[in-house]
């Protein structure tokens, strides 16, 4: 007699497994929270860069001889253990990848934001996020360009009037001797300044430092840091403007 042996039923269909990412770093760049902390992180490095550029800045109040020796300490920093300009380029590689990973995450951010928003904003609500955008938003294009400017003025000097290689001071006051140049100068400063203002509140909300108690401490110190850094700046050109640095 023939055994015969009992069918068993199909399995059922598995659902579909969840697309595994290819690595963490990956994940947390594509996260919401990554590209937060990714400008966090690439914002503090531009401005501990900026913190110590206006301090630089400021030895033109002590003449030629000091202000060159400074420009070119900048492009020799690390000398002897470093070869000439090395450290100047791993700085210049540094920053323009922060501001590559800054402007992007900024972009890919306020894109999901947009498509995040099921109904739009009571008014008020409205209206303080749009400034805060707008000057996030408009702010950060003026410093790009201002950044390109800023380049071909006094790094390439292919717009600069002077443009003598090695004579920063020459080159800087032959610059802000022009009214506009100045005016952009003053634009540009005062963008940095409200830039810098919202954007350390912003990331230390990010970076997870803000608490109800530090919040009045925090937001005096991006004040304070966003006045000192545009005012100290701003010094240069309108010195330059006004006849006393010659
Ligand atoms: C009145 C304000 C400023 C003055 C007088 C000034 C002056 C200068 C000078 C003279 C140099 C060339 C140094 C040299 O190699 O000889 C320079 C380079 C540079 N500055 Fe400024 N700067 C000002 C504001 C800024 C601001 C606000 C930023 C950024 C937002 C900035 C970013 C840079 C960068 C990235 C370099 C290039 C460093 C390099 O790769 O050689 N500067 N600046």
């Amino acid at each position: 007699m023939a055994v015969t042996t009992p069918t068993r039923p199909a399995p059922a269909a598995r659902p579909p497994r969840p697309k595994r990412s290819s690595s963490a770093p990956l994940n947390f760049w594509r996260s919401t929270i990554g590209k937060k902390t990714v400008m966090a992180v690439t914002g503090a490095l531009m401005l501990l860069f900026l913190i110590v550029h206006m301090l630089g800045n400021l030895k033109i109040f002590f003449g030629p001889t000091d202000f060159d020796h400074y420009a070119h300490w900048l492009r020799t920093i690390g000398e002897p253990v470093l070869h000439g300009a090395w450290f100047l380029w791993i700085m210049r590689v540094g920053l323009g990848l922060a501001v590559i990973l800054h402007v992007v995450s900024a972009y890919q951010l306020s894109r999901r934001d947009l498509k995040a928003r099921p109904t739009k904003y009571v008014h008020h609500q409205r209206a303080r996020a749009s400034y805060a955008t707008h000057i996030m938003r408009y702010g950060g294009i003026t410093l790009a360009l201002f950044i390109v400017y800023h380049l071909l003025d006094f790094t390439t000097l292919t717009l600069n009037r002077h443009g003598v290689e090695g004579a920063a001071y020459d080159n800087v006051v032959s610059s802000f001797s022009v009214w506009w140049v100045t005016v952009i100068y003053i634009v540009a400063m005062l963008s940095l300044g409200l830039h810098i203002q919202h954007g350390f509140w912003s990331a230390a909300q990010t970076l997870g430092v803000n608490r109800p108690s530090r919040d009045r401490a925090l937001k005096a110190t991006a004040t304070t840091l966003a006045v000192l850094l545009t005012a100290g700046f701003i010094v240069v050109p309108v010195a330059v403007l006004a006849g006393l640095v010659d």
